[in-house]
C-alpha cells in the first residue's frame, strides 16, 4: 500500500497539495466519524485514557440488553443524562466542515455519504443531511413493547424507565448495544458508500468496534484514496493513505479553507 505516510498536521499551516487535489477531484466521497468528533464540542469519547466514558462505567454494565434487563432505572437514567448533554452542547468547527464539505460536493455533481457511529446528532445540527447512523441515536426513543419511536428533545423523563403513550411499557434509547445488531438498511447503505467511493475519511475513531471499523478496509480494497483524521495513531493509521494528526475541528476547516481556495 503506497502510503503518503503520517502528517502531524496540529502546528504545520497548510495540508500537502497532493491530498488538497484527491479531496478536491473527489466524485464519490464517504465520511465516518466517531466520538472524537464530538469531543471538542464537550462530549466525553469512549476510549481515551482519562476522559472516556468506558474508562469510568463498564460497558457491560450500561451497553448491553442484559443490563437494561437488569436494571432498567440504571441504564435508562444514565442514557437521559447523556440525552440531555448532547442536547445542551454545540456542533464545533469539525461538524461544520462536514457539512461544507457535503455541499462543495453537492454543489459540484459529486456523491457525499456521510456515516457516523456518533448518537448526539450534532452533524444533523450543523446541517449535514442524509447522515447514515449506525449506531442510532440518543435523542431517540422507543417502546419495548409496540415499538413506538419518538425523539426526545425536552426535559428529563418523569420516571425511569420512561413508559410509552400508547402501550404503557417501558421506553430505551434508540441506540445499538453491545451485542445487538445494526440496523441493516443503515448498514447495507455504509457499506455500499465505502465500497464505491474513491475518498474516504476516517474521522475521531479509533476503528475498533465492527461491523463500522471494517468500513475503512472495503474503501482501501475496492482502490479509493483513504484520509484519517485523529489526535492519535489508530490500528488502521499504517493502512491509509494519508494520517493527519491533529483535531477534527481544526483539521476539517483547514481542509475547507484550502479548497475554497484552491
Ligand atoms: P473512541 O472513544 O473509541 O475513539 C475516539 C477516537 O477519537 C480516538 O481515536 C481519539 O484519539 C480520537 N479523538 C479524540 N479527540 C479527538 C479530536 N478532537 N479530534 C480528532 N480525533 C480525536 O470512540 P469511537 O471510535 O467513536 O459504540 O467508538 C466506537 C464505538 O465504541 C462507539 O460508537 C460506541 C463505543 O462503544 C457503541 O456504544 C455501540
Amino acid at each position: 500500500m503506497p502510503t503518503m505516510g503520517e502528517h502531524d498536521v496540529s502546528h504545520s499551516i497548510d495540508l500537502p497539495d497532493a491530498l488538497i487535489s484527491v479531496v478536491c477531484e473527489a466524485q464519490r466521497v464517504a465520511v465516518m466519524t466517531g466520538a472524537g468528533v464530538s469531543a471538542e464540542s464537550g462530549i466525553p469519547t469512549f476510549r481515551d485514557a482519562m476522559t472516556g466514558l468506558w474508562s469510568k462505567f463498564r460497558p457491560e454494565e450500561l451497553a448491553t440488553p442484559q443490563a437494561f434487563a437488569a436494571n432498567p432505572q440504571k441504564v435508562t437514567q444514565w442514557y437521559d443524562e447523556r440525552r440531555r448533554m448532547c442536547l445542551e452542547c454545540q456542533p464545533n468547527a469539525g461538524h461544520e466542515a462536514l457539512a461544507a464539505l457535503q455541499q462543495i460536493k453537492r454543489d459540484a455533481g459529486a456523491t457525499f455519504t456521510l456515516i457516523t457511529q456518533n448518537v448526539d446528532r450534532l452533524h444533523h445540527r450543523a446541517g449535514s443531511e442524509g447522515v447514515l447512523e449506525l449506531h442510532g441515536s440518543i435523542l431517540e426513543w422507543r417502546c419495548v413493547g409496540c415499538g413506538f419511536l419518538d425523539e426526545e428533545t425536552g426535559e428529563p423523563f418523569a420516571q425511569y424507565p420512561p413508559t410509552c403513550p400508547q402501550c404503557g411499557d417501558a421506553r430505551r434509547p434508540n441506540v445499538v448495544w453491545f451485542g445487538e445488531m445494526l440496523p441493516a438498511p443503515v448498514l447495507q447503505a455504509a457499506d455500499h458508500a465505502a465500497a464505491t467511493c474513491d475518498l474516504f475519511l476516517s474521522v475521531g475513531t479509533s476503528n475498533v468496534v465492527y461491523p463500522a471499523a471494517g468500513l475503512i478496509d472495503t474503501a482501501l480494497a475496492h482502490d479509493a484514496r483513504v484520509i484519517e483524521i485523529n489526535l492519535d495513531q489508530t490500528s488502521a493509521s499504517r493502512r491509509v493513505h494519508w494520517s493527519l494528526r491533529g483535531s477534527s475541528a481544526t483539521v476539517l476547516s483547514r481542509i475547507i479553507e484550502q479548497l475554497v481556495n484552491a
